[in-house]
């Protein structure tokens, strides 16, 4: 199996620490952001071989640009996790930021997604890892509710693509990634400040990567966010949306 992996949102947080444990184990990273800067000094840190490209995927464009800069590059490993939230009343936030982060959360993940498979499909083999969040796998969340509704696209699809791949035996993995709060530029980002105590990116990236070759459907790191997420599926749905709006509150700065 050739042995390159790409990774989007590689500039920072999860992404940039997940580069860094597919480089040690070997893979040839392909490290795609719009910052150019931080994907280049990422690149310089890393022993293994790298190369940057810069994109913007909140664009259908910088979406179909940055498959084709790659296409050639027997990718084997794809990493969508790209992305972003904010807070605030659903009222409140300035539509423009909820529509580029559905383009950037759910279409650009849905573009990389399909042209990726596409090829796997075709080469019978490689792994996708769509990084949804835990805000994926509840009812929703109250001062977030955009961003909620986006992981829960992501999940939804990660899930039934994986059943299709399996019913046709294709040697093709796909994991969505659902971590609860993992400390990175996410906040500053989406305007926030976590209530509950977060992990490191790298603590997150470990258990994503492990649990992608494990070929695990859904990957939740974290004991306490393990039982967070299993808990939400009997607890019912109204109970589900008023503790996560509690949770949200104290998110607001
Ligand atoms: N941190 C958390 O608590 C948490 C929990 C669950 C899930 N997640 C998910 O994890 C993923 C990574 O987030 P993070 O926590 O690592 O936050 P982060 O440190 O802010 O990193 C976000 C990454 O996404 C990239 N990005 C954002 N918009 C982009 C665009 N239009 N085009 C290309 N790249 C773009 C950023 O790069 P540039 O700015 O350089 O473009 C950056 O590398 C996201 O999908 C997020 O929703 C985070």
């Amino acid at each position: 199996m050739s042995k390159t992996a790409l990774i989007t949102g590689a500039s920072s947080g999860i992404g940039r620490e997940i580069a860094k444990q597919l480089s040690s184990r070997g893979f040839r990273v392909i490290l795609a952001a719009r910052r150019k800067d931080r994907l280049e000094e990422l690149a310089e840190e890393l022993e293994g071989e790298s190369r940057v490209v810069t994109c913007d995927l909140s664009t259908r464009e910088g979406c179909f640009d940055l498959y084709e800069q790659v296409k050639d590059e027997r990718v084997s490993v794809l990493i969508n996790n790209a992305g972003f939230g904010a807070i605030g009343n659903f009222e409140e936030i300035p539509l423009e930021t909820e529509l580029r982060m559905i383009d950037t959360n759910v279409t650009a993940v849905h573009i990389l997604t399909k042209l990726f498979v596409k090829d796997f499909i075709k080469a019978d083999r490689g792994y996708i890892l769509n990084v949804a969040s835990s805000a994926g796998l509840m009812a929703g969340g109250p001062l977030m509710a955009a961003y909620y509704a986006t992981k829960a696209y992501v999940v939804s699809l990660t899930g039934s693509v994986n059943r299709e791949l399996k019913n046709k035996g294709a040697n093709v993995h796909i994991s969505a990634l659902c971590p609860g709060p993992v400390d990175t530029e996410f906040n500053e980002v989406a305007g926030c400040e976590f209530g509950v105590g977060a992990i490191s990116a790298e603590e997150c990236a470990r258990a994503a990567v492990e649990g992608l070759f494990r070929k695990s459907l859904i990957i939740v790191p974290g004991t306490g966010m393990k039982a967070a997420a299993t808990l939400s599926k009997i607890v019912p749905r109204e109970m589900v949306l008023k503790v996560a709006g509690e949770m949200q509150k104290r998110k607001t700065k």
